[in-house]
């Protein structure tokens, strides 16, 4: 029987790290990159346009779905430690076709899901520097012909959105690395953040807003009533994107079967509990049709009255914004690294640069697109690609963990999602069923993601990875 480990995937092997990531750390890693955009930004359009207070419910429903996935990625990743994320683990259980079937989709998830960010970044400055009494000009602050602020003028550029992308792009080629220290201090400022607008909102809480709990549904599938509730988890599911982060650094890891499966399922609950705090915070204090702006807690603060806190909540999302957006860079650049040393990928994506030691020629092309997307795009339709690219990739990932069950059932297993296959299953139906609440809009760009991926496989890929294949054997 073929090593598990063997099969996935060539750069996946990559050793000599050091193993210095312990469960807490593991956990400040998962928190780190999960919140971000989706909370400080995301929450007040679902709110607003789906779900109405409700949203707590959309919330509790995404981080169900989130829980049951993060446990098979805990299975996988005991199972198979190794870096490279979801694409290594659907190399080693299904091969070839399906490790770039991820691979593909998880552009969405990382290169789309920054751009999404750097647009949830702009949206905090432009209000930070209002605040401040400084106003960019508007059109050069949004996408093309969204409106803006300001009457009859529409957007050309969303200018900061690219920036921010470009500025990070630059740390990460000259090969500035969070550190697991910067990275805590940066999480604990968030998490203080984020506790601060809870407890504080909590005082202002006026439970009249709350009703109705759940406003009817408009007529209209995903528009308010329960299937608002489904859509609002669709989108709000962004807002956990990011906890399998912590299987990327399985080879970084102390004792990876047990630090990984619990820094996953402690980032997960611990995020999941402020979430819904949040949402129920700011569905109390502001009416929830007036969250649909791109700094939905400002429009929190700004009813409680504290510019001190105002100022704080600005720059502490700039921050954990900054960090989400870094994050999700380095881990697109690595599963490309890991890509491109398959065959799957041109030579040129796995190329290191000999002076700053970081992929610095693919980190720039990535950085050029990923700044071109962000300052196109609106954040609503950026999100929800994000969010269904990142479902189908979990979806194929509670499949692998029943597929690896049945192929390899000998092999031992130091962490076991109970209840399998039910939960897996489950798994599947729950990606399945919030991808259903997304928009059919959303659905035909998958498909046509996928199909240019596909085509892309068919006349690069598999070729130039079967002649490597041959070169090697
Ligand atoms: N979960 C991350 C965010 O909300 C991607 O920004």
């Amino acid at each position: 029987m073929a090593d598990l480990r063997d099969g996935a995937g060539g750069a996946a092997q990559d050793g000599g790290f050091a193993r210095s990531l312990g469960p807490w750390s593991l956990t400040a890693l998962g928190v780190g990159a999960i919140i971000g955009a989706g909370i400080f930004v995301l929450t007040g359009a679902a709110a607003a346009r789906y779900a109405g207070p409700a949203v707590v419910l959309s919330f509790a429903l995404a981080g169900c779905a989130c829980a049951v996935v993060a446990l098979c990625y805990a299975e996988l990743a005991a199972l198979i430690p190794v870096s490279g994320s979801t694409y290594s683990y659907v190399y080693a259980a299904l091969g070839e076709i399906f490790a770039w079937i991820i691979g593909w989709d998880l552009v969405l998830e990382y290169a789309m899901g920054a751009a999404t960010v750097a647009v949830g970044w702009s949206g905090y400055l432009v209000s930070l520097l209002a605040s401040l009494g400084l106003h960019l000009p508007p059109q050069f602050t949004a996408p093309p012909g969204a409106h803006t602020a300001v009457a009859g003028v529409t957007g050309l550029f969303n200018v900061p959105a690219a920036g921010v992308v470009a500025v990070i792009t630059g740390l990460l080629v000259i090969g500035t690395r969070e550190s697991a220290r910067v990275n805590n201090i940066m999480v604990g400022f968030k998490l203080a953040v984020v506790l601060v607008v809870i407890v504080v909102g909590g005082l202002h809480v006026a439970p009249a807003h709350w009703t109705p709990f759940m406003p009817a549904n408009s007529g209209e599938f995903g528009h308010f009533g329960w299937s608002g509730v489904l859509r609002g988890a669709a989108v709000v599911f962004f807002a956990y994107i990011g906890f399998d982060a912590v299987s990327t650094a399985a080879q970084e890891a102390h004792e990876p079967q047990r630090s990984v499966p619990i820094g996953l399922v402690a980032s997960l609950a611990i995020c999941t509990a402020l979430y819904i705090g949040v949402a129920a915070v700011l569905t109390g204090v502001v009416p929830y049709p007036k969250l649909d702006r791109p700094d939905p807690i400002s429009a929190a603060i700004d009813v409680i009255g504290l510019p001190w806190l105002a100022v704080t909540v600005k720059f502490a999302a700039l921050a954990g914004l900054t960090t989400v957006i870094l994050v999700l860079l380095f881990g697109q650049a690595r599963i490309m690294y890991a890509m491109a040393s398959d065959g799957l990928l041109p030579a040129f994506f796995s190329r290191v640069n000999p002076r700053f030691r970081t992929p610095a020629a693919s980190q720039i092309l990535l950085g050029l697109l990923v700044a071109a997307v962000a300052g196109l795009f609106p954040i609503d339709l950026l999100g929800e690609m994000v969010s269904i690219g990142t479902l189908a990739a979990f979806a194929l990932v509670c499949v692998a963990v029943m597929y690896l069950r049945h192929s390899h059932p000998e092999t031992p297993r130091p962490f076991r999602v109970p209840g399998s296959p039910a939960i897996p299953t489950l798994g599947v139906l729950a990606c399945l069923g919030l991808m259903a609440g997304l928009p059919w809009e959303t659905w035909a760009r998958l498909l046509v993601w996928l199909v240019l991926g596909m085509a892309i496989y068919f006349f690069y890929g598999h070729r130039h990875a079967q002649s490597r294949q041959g070169v090697k054997h």
